[in-house]
């Protein structure tokens, strides 16, 4: 048996046409969707994922404005910036691209952006929002993750287990919460779970967020079971790689997420999704 691929670069195009006809109503009744992009500093990885967002953006038709400046921009102006977005009603989004230089708070950066425009959500009221079933806005990967779910017709989850490996605030975390709202039974396994296979081997579904190679390998997976690797690595040939051994998995599981090729590109699909809903909530 071999796994079927789950083509995150084919939803994502399906998806972001969807974005599209929605953005251009949108536009036709005055309100064009914005989203700002906040960089400092000159990560490369960042610079390379910045672009790729804002290209997102035109190719979607939204308004979308790149705002680099040096890593030695102060905490301060930083925060002035996203006063002046946060009042700025040509922009639905604003995203602060992470991770910030070191004399600047994170979490105070993230939590300066007004929550109706925390189109990454990753401010605690989004995070709350979440966790009590309010509206906000979902954190882009694990909302990608569940849009693949929901594409090979996973979208009610009763009865079945999902184990998320990682407990990160911008994946795991949010991750076992979307999980939980569609009604799965979730175990949140990390570095202190003793034994994960025992965990892995029990589930229904599987995401794997750890970034770290080969988390997850074949014999620790049920046959029949759905794997989302959410992992970016390099392997020792400096090829892309998941947290999950793809050709020793993709023998066992129904369902499989490639990478390159299958969460990242929902990652920035996401974004455009809650960029346009923010626009839609103001357009009323
Ligand atoms: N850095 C790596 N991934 C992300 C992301 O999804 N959003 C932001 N703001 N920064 C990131």
């Amino acid at each position: 048996m071999s796994a079927t691929l789950i083509d995150g670069n084919a939803l994502s195009q399906q998806l972001r046409g969807e974005v599209a006809q929605r953005a251009a109503a949108l536009t036709a009744k005055g309100v064009k969707p914005g989203l700002a992009v906040i960089l400092v500093g000159a990560d490369p990885a960042s610079q390379v994922y910045v672009r790729n967002k804002v290209k997102a953006c035109q190719d979607a038709g939204l308004h979308s404005v790149l705002e680099k400046y040096e890593a030695s921009l102060s905490e301060a102006e930083l925060l002035a910036r996203i006063d002046a977005l946060n009042k700025d009603p040509s922009i639905h989004g604003i995203l602060v691209q992470l991770p910030l230089p070191k004399h600047i708070d994170d979490h105070k950066v993230i939590e300066a952006i007004a929550p109706a425009k925390d189109v990454d959500g990753f401010h605690i009221a989004s995070a709350g929002a979440l966790m009590v079933g309010e509206v906000g806005f979902k954190a882009c990967t694990p909302y990608g993750c569940m849009k693949m779910l929901e594409s090979i017709g996973m979208k009610d989850l009763r009865g079945k287990h999902a184990v998320v490996i990682g407990r990160s605030n911008i994946v795991g975390k949010p991750m076992a919460m979307m999980l939980l709202q569609a009604n799965a039974t979730v175990t949140i396994c990390h570095s202190g779970t003793a034994d994960l296979a025992a965990m892995t081997r029990q589930a229904d579904i599987i995401v794997a967020a750890v970034g770290k190679r080969d988390v997850l390998r074949a014999d620790m997976v049920k046959p029949g079971a759905v794997v989302i690797d959410v992992g970016m690595n390099r392997n020792d040939e400096g090829k892309l790689c998941g947290d999950v051994d793809f050709e020793g998995v993709k023998r066992v599981a129904s369902h499989i997420t490639p990478v390159p090729g299958g969460v990242g590109p929902m990652t920035i699909t996401m974004l455009l999704v809650n960029t346009l809903e923010s626009a839609e909530r103001v357009a009323g």
